[in-house]
């Protein structure tokens, strides 16, 4: 399925088809209820923007929706087919990839196995080929390393190639974990806060890597506290506090919202 990126709707999709219906989404740990009977749609082609103070409950939506967690209620439907019986692997085959919040990389290898081992899901089917060893698998093969090459070129991190990923600073690892997830080639991409703890410099990279990977047509939504980063980046906002939905709509809106104002914006963030 291909994608037309100046609105980012799916060919042969209707536009009016959400990426993502959440309806009634409740998720418990024991007494504590991380979120509360949220529902949101996120459009096709959006750049939606998750933002809430610390255990809002942002990173437990990410993983209700990629199916790390199993919701205790509600529903999640993405373009026209509810998650409630997948595996997180099965959700990656349908387009749903993420980073994390806390990075994960294999630190001894290098940033281009690094990005090539985010291809393998992709390939999920097809491991009894790769097993053996087909003429197909071969072409398989070199097409995802070419697509590595791709992605890493996108994300400017040719010049580091061959480094271990251990060895390269925060905010490198950052884009090298969004090549990572662009080799699986989602329709929507999930970032938990791609830009906290990188230097001001590397936040600018980040932020244009972001645009570029929206502008290719991929869905994004995206957690991060940096306002100012939502604001220039996002098509639509969501606040999440205490696990409820406090506010979404459009980013200037939000902003002004005055719940929002005296839940979030005006507390600053440990
Ligand atoms: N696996 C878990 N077991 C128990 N409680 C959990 C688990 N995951 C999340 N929680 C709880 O759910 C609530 C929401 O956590 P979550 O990590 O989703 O917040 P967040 O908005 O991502 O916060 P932060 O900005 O600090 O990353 C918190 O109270 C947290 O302690
Ligand atoms: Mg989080």
């Amino acid at each position: 399925m291909t994608v037309q990126p100046q609105t980012g709707v799916l060919e042969g999709q209707p536009a009016s088809l959400p990426m993502l219906d959440v309806a009634g989404l409740t998720l418990r740990f024991g007494g504590v209820t991380a979120l509360s009977d949220i529902s949101l749609t996120v459009k096709q082609g959006a750049l939606q923007a998750i933002i809430g103070p610390n255990g809002a409950g942002k990173t437990s939506l990410f993983n209700c929706l990629t199916r790390y967690y199993k919701a205790s209620a509600g529903s999640i439907t993405y373009l026209g087919t509810k998650l409630d019986r997948q595996s997180p692997a099965e959700v990656a085959a349908l387009g749903i990839r993420r980073t994390f919040q806390n990075i994960r990389v294999f630190p001894r290898m290098t940033v281009f196995e690094n990005v090539l081992a985010g291809a393998h899901l992709r390939e999920v089917s097809n491991l009894a080929a790769i097993l053996f060893g087909t003429p197909r698998t071969r072409r398989v093969e070199r097409e995802l390393r070419a697509a590595a090459d791709h992605w890493i070129d996108f994300v400017g991190l040719s010049d580091a190639r061959l480094r271990p990923a251990g060895e390269l600073a925060y905010g490198m690892r950052k884009r090298m974990e969004i090549a990572r997830a662009m080799i699986g080639e989602p329709r929507l991409l999930l970032l938990d806060e791609p830009a906290a703890g990188v230097s001001s410099v590397e936040r600018t990279a980040l932020a244009d890597l972001i645009g570029r990977v929206h502008a290719s047509g991929v869905g994004v939504i995206m957690i991060e506290h940096d306002v100012e980063l939502v604001m220039n980046l996002a098509t639509d906002v969501c606040v999440l506090d205490g696990g409820r939905l406090l506010a979404t709509g459009a980013p200037e809106a939000v902003r002004n919202d005055p719940e929002v104002i005296r839940a979030y914006m005006g507390r600053r963030r440990k």
